[in-house]
């Protein structure tokens, strides 16, 4: 099978390029390195890298005639800073105009896309949330261009499978708490925690199910979640044991951002009717794997889209 990967330099992208190409596909992949990390895939015969933006029409056109892909897993997007609202608009809304036009023109069996839980607002009428629950990005540039590029991907006409998610994090995770604990604490620093709770899942157990969308499993909208939240202070708790810290700092708790919601559950019921072999790597396990890998390669990003977060490791950085 021919894979168009977008953001194969990315955490998820990149999860599913080595699950591919481990059982003989062929795998382009475009990425610019906004937040991927250049050793995520390593170079091997049936993987083609290109360093380009999915904004560029023109350049996706042409990497789409020349490989003929039957499927595309769109995973590429911007989130990094909160207030660059132009690039999150260009790369979310209109590089996903761009994938959406060209899986249609090129006539591409599926097209997979990836959703923020944030869609739905950060005050969910349900919880869990259901996939009916009406879609309310009002939070973050982020999930207002995410959204935008989920409607080009519903409009492009062909086949389409979407996975709203929960909190996905791993080795390869360069947003939100996993890398920003390890990172401080590896520095002797203090973290905060909010009273947020999230539901973490391993990006290794995701790409398995993309992998059986890529196949042709299901169709139309999933949550990808396990349905079950823990405390931030537990991920955080996760990463002291797998460090083996024994002398740490105690996490400062700070309230909650006004762009931050108290818990997103979403209800993964249709994926588990749909995919088969779902299952969800235990959070010790998710911050081992991660903390082994990071002190081998060093550690990147702890971006988030949320302001106040971004305000706190800004003030955290310099102090
Ligand atoms: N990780 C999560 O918890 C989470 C939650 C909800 C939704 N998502 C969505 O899942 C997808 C994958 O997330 P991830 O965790 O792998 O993030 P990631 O940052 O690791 O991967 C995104 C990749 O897209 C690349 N990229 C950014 N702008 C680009 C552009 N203009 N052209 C080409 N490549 C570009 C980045 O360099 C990066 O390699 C994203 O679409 C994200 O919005 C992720």
């Amino acid at each position: 099978m021919k894979v168009f990967i977008t953001g194969g330099a990315g955490q998820v992208g990149s999860t599913v390029a080595d699950i591919l190409l481990a059982r003989g596909d062929t795998v382009v992949s475009i990425d610019n390195f906004a937040t991927g990390r250049r050793d995520n895939l390593n170079d091997q015969r049936d993987l083609t890298q290109v360093e380009g933006s999915i904004v560029d029409a023109h350049l996706i056109d042409q990497l789409f005639s020349d490989f003929k892909p039957d499927v595309v897993v769109h995973t590429a997007a911007s989130y990094k800073d909160p207030e660059d609202w132009g690039t999150d608009a260009l790369v979310n809304a209109v590089g996903g105009a761009n994938i959406a036009k060209a899986c249609k023109t090129h006539k591409v069996g599926r097209l997979i896309y990836f959703q923020t839980a944030l869609c739905y607002g950060t005050k969910p009428v349900q919880q869990p949330i259901q996939l009916d629950h009406p879609i309310n990005p009002v939070n973050s540039s982020y999930a207002i261009s995410k959204t935008a590029g989920e409607n080009y991907v519903q409009f492009s006409g062909i086949d389409w499978v979407t996975f709203r998610l929960a909190n996905v994090i791993g080795p390869r995770n360069v947003s939100g708490p996993l890398p920003i604990f390890y990172g401080r604490l590896s520095e002797g620093k203090k973290c905060f925690v909010t009273p947020a709770r999230r539901d973490f899942c391993f990006a290794g157990d995701l790409a398995r199910v993309v992998v059986q969308a890529a196949d042709g499993k299901g169709g139309g909208t999933y949550h990808f979640s396990s349905g079950k939240d823990v405390a931030i202070r537990e991920l955080y708790d996760s990463v002291v044991r797998a460090m083996k810290l024994n002398d740490y700092p105690e996490p400062e708790v700070k309230p909650l951002g006004p762009d931050d919601a108290p818990s997103i559950l979403l209800d993964p019921s249709r994926t588990f009717a749909d995919f088969t072999d779902v299952t969800f790597t235990p959070l010790d396990e998710i911050a081992r794997l991660s903390v082994e890998r990071w002190e081998r390669d060093g550690v990147v990003g702890g971006y988030t889209h949320l302001k106040e977060a971004r305000a706190d490791i800004n003030t955290a950085a310099k102090g």
